[in-house]
């Protein structure tokens, strides 16, 4: 198992290699004070709830639809927030409803996608050839961009252009390199490993493997409310039986749902990890991702500010920061609270974990401590959740 003990020792089975490469990187990465730290598979495997986690039985979920009618905060936010959005069958896609053809030339390639009644169809022409798909899936948001599955022969395929916002235009899908040489299957897309595919839907939406294996045609598009609360069947219909709810209330037992409210601080940052990446994660993985690319796993750079490492405290969970019901506040203003919670003069000796005040300024905290960083082939920016003193002649700290 890859449990990390409190001083970042990896023990179990890890292969030797990884175990002296990653025990040596993560002793010098964290303190001695840093929580048990575990990787998703391992959550996956062992807690009764985890998201992602793919053995529960398609019966037990009941859909985010079955939410409304209570709950109305949560509920509202949920055609409103990318996160929720994170997927969409190609079939109701909105994206291309506005513009109904975009095209793309990469030499000696061009590409279209084309609104129709179907859907929307993914051409790729060379040399007077053309071998076109009709899409399945659409992939994210479109915060930063949107990625295609399409299947032929039996295989998961992802496009290898996407649909980007800044510059709003196709482009090659990050991750994917452009090959001349490239017959058209090949140019067209990239075919996925069975289980590439099977964590690409686990992350962008819910109950696409379940007890009886992997089937995305059943899948829920975007992160629903049962990526994150877990299988809630048995909730739904104690809640909409009175009685039964009432007897709920007089022994206080559990709500048949999963309340991640109820998370210590480091399990709490974990679960967002589980597909954000956590510490353990990023830092044990065959392949890590070197330079910027790595701010995007907020979970593996917050845990490298002092800001938690001397305090694992509650203030410095994602939740603290983002309510994952609704859209990211984009005022840098607003998070100034959080932050003051610590670092104020009324915050005082007497608050738990304080930490200095600043001689700089007293407000747009995170625009100074954590910086944005753009990252090219991912045609966006990120916050760097890594939060620091950023002196201007220094590198990107790892
Ligand atoms: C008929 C109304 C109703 C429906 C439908 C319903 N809930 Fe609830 N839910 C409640 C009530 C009432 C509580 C508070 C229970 C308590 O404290 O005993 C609750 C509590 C919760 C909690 C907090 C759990 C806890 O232990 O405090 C979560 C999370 C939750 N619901 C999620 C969901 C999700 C997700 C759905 C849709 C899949 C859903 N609920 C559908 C009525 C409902
Ligand atoms: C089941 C996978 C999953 C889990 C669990 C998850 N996320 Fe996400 N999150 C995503 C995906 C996928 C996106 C990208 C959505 C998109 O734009 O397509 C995202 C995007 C976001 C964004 C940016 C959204 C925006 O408005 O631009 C924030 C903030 C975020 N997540 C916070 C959280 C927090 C906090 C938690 C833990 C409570 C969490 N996430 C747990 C998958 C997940
Ligand atoms: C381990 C979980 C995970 C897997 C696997 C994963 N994603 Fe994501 N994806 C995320 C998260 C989290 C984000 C949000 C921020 C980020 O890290 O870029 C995201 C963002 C995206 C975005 C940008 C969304 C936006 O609004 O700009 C696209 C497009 C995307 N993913 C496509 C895919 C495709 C296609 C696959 C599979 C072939 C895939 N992802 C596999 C977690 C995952
Ligand atoms: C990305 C993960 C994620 C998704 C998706 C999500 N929730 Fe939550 N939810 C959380 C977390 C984390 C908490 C605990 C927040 C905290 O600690 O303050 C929570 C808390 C709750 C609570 C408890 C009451 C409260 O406000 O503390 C309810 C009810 C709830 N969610 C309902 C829903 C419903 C309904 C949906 C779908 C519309 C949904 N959630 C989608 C992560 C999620
Ligand atoms: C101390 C506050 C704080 C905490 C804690 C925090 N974030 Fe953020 N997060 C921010 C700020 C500020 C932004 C940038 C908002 C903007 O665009 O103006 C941001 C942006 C994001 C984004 C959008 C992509 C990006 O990089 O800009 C994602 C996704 C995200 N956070 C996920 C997380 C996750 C997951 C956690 C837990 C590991 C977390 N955040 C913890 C403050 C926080
Ligand atoms: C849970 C309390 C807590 C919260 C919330 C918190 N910090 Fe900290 N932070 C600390 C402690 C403790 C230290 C270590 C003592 C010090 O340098 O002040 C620290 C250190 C720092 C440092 C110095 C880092 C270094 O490398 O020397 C900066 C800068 C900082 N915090 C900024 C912030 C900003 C900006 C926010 C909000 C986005 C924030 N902190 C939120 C507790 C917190
Ligand atoms: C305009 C940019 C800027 C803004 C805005 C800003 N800071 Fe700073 N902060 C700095 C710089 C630069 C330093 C390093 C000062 C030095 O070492 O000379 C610093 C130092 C710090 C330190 C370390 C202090 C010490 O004695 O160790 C903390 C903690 C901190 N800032 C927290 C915050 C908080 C909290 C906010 C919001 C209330 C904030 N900062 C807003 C630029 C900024």
């Amino acid at each position: 198992m890859k449990r990390l003990n409190k001083n970042g020792i990896g023990v179990g089975l890890l292969s030797l290699s990884c175990l002296l490469v990653c025990a040596a990187r993560l002793h010098s990465q964290q303190s001695g004070t840093a929580a048990i730290q575990a990787t998703t598979p391992e959550r996956v495997g062992t807690e009764p709830w985890w998201p992602t986690k793919s053995t529960v039985a398609l019966e037990a979920f009941a859909g985010s639809s079955s939410c409304s009618g209570c709950h109305a905060e949560a509920v509202a936010g949920r055609l409103i927030t990318p996160m929720q959005r994170a997927a969409e069958h190609a079939s109701e896609a909105r994206f291309l409803k506005v513009k109904p053809l975009i095209n793309f030339s990469s030499p000696p390639f061009s590409y279209s996608l084309t609104a129709n009644a179907a859907g929307i169809e993914y051409s790729v022409f060379a040399k007077g050839h053309r071998l076109s798909r009709n899409l399945d899936w659409v992939m994210g948001a479109g915060e930063l961009g949107r990625t295609f599955l399409y299947q032929m022969d039996g295989h998961w395929f992802q496009s290898r252009i996407s649909a980007y916002a800044d510059p709003a235009a196709l482009d090659l899908t990050t991750g994917l390199s452009r090959n001349s040489s490239a017959d058209l299957i090949a140019a067209l897309g990239e075919r996925l490993s069975p289980e590439d595919a099977r964590r690409c839907f686990s992350c962008h939406t819910v109950h696409s493997t379940t007890v009886t294996g992997f089937n995305p045609l059943h899948a829920e598009p975007g992160i629903g409310c049962e990526a994150c609360h877990g299988p809630a069947r048995k909730h739904v219909s104690a809640m909409r039986e009175p009685a039964m709810h009432s007897a709920k209330d007089a022994q206080e037992s559990d709500t048949d749902i999963f309340d991640p409210a109820k998370l210590s601080p480091s399990d709490s940052i974990d679960f967002c990890g589980s597909c954000h990446r956590t510490f353990a994660d990023v830092v044990l993985s065959a392949g890590q991702s070197t330079g910027t690319a790595v701010v995007r796993f907020q979970p593996y750079r917050l845990e490298e500010s002092r800001c938690w490492r001397e305090t694992l405290d509650a203030r410095m969970t994602c939740v603290a920061c983002h309510n994952p019901h609704k859209p990211l506040n984009r005022d840098a203003t607003s998070y100034d609270k959080n932050c003051l919670q610590c670092h104020s003069a009324t915050s005082g000796e007497h608050a738990q974990h304080a930490g200095n005040l600043c001689p700089k300024a007293k407000s747009q905290c995170v625009a100074c401590h954590m910086p944005k960083v753009f990252i090219a082939s991912m045609h966006g920016t990120f916050t760097d959740h890594f939060i620091r003193i950023v002196r201007p002649d220094e590198g990107f700290p790892q």
